[in-house]
């Protein structure tokens, strides 16, 4: 069924773009998605939460899990008052989850930012596309993000330890940036990065929102455990497996 639909979509592509030469552009795009290569990367775009995100190989692929952490986190801003208020999208890949919420919540002031020059591109074109005025920083982790400034925080960095990226699916390893899923320590360099260097940017009374890998949150639990961070919590994803951590300051 869903192969049926990648080769319909697969076909329509080729109609749009070589409407001369549908044929052979479809046959191509078909003997990649054989050979094992994503559909979203074959097809060059998803939707994800009212957006269209155009992809290539610079960036993750988004899963459907951030959707959920993306709905999640917007329920809990807009419970709260979010006007002018920003949020930052770190490590943001193709920028899914900020313009996300840009979309969700317009007032808010959204900045992407990506250790990537190639990811910056992407993110830019999809703010552009999607006619999303946001602010996009190219640096690493937080070097260039100012003191005190984010309310908000969306947070899905790499997150893979070196064991599980050996056991990922092939088309995973072989089509998707190394960059953008392995971390060191077990998967866990990212949080505890974040840990020691968040405080310096948050505002009083900001909330984040995390997705990490399904058997790390009881380690996100250790790692957040000063009394600087309030209300740390393991929320699940649909299959039930650990796959978010939220967490406030005063
Ligand atoms: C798991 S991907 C997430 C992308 C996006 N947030 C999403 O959910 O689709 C992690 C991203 O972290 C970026 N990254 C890796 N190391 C970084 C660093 N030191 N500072 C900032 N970004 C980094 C990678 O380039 C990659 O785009």
């Amino acid at each position: 069924m869903s192969r049926n639909r990648d080769l319909r979509d697969l076909r329509l592509k080729a109609e749009q773009l070589f409407p001369g030469n549908t044929e052979d552009a479809y046959l191509s795009y078909k003997g990649r998605l054989e050979k094992g290569e994503p559909i979203a990367y074959i097809l060059e775009n998803i939707e994800f939460f009212g957006n269209t995100i155009h992809l290539n190989r610079d960036v993750l692929i988004p899963r459907m899990e951030s959707e959920i952490l993306l709905e999640m986190a917007c329920k809990e801003i807009k419970h709260r008052s979010f006007e002018n208020k920003a949020l930052l999208d770190l490590c943001c890949g193709s920028g899914a989850l900020g313009l996300g919420a840009k979309r969700e919540c317009p007032e808010l002031l959204v900045t992407l930012s990506d250790i990537s020059s190639d990811a910056i591109k992407v993110a830019t074109k999809n703010s552009e596309v999607n006619n999303l005025d946001v602010q996009i920083i190219q640096g690493d982790f937080l070097e260039k993000i100012e003191d005190q400034s984010v309310d908000f925080l969306l947070f899905n960095p790499p997150y893979i330890s070196k064991k599980e990226y050996e056991s990922l699916e092939c088309a995973v390893q072989y089509f998707e940036p190394k960059q953008a899923l392995l971390a060191p320590e077990k998967g866990l360099f990212f949080y505890r990065k974040a840990q020691e260097e968040l405080p310096r940017v948050l505002k009083s009374g900001a909330q984040l929102f995390f997705e990490i890998g399904y058997q790390q949150g009881a380690a996100l639990i250790k790692i957040f455990s000063s009394t600087f961070w309030k209300n740390t919590r393991v929320l699940k994803d649909w299959s039930g497996l650990d796959r978010f951590f939220f967490l406030e300051i005063q």
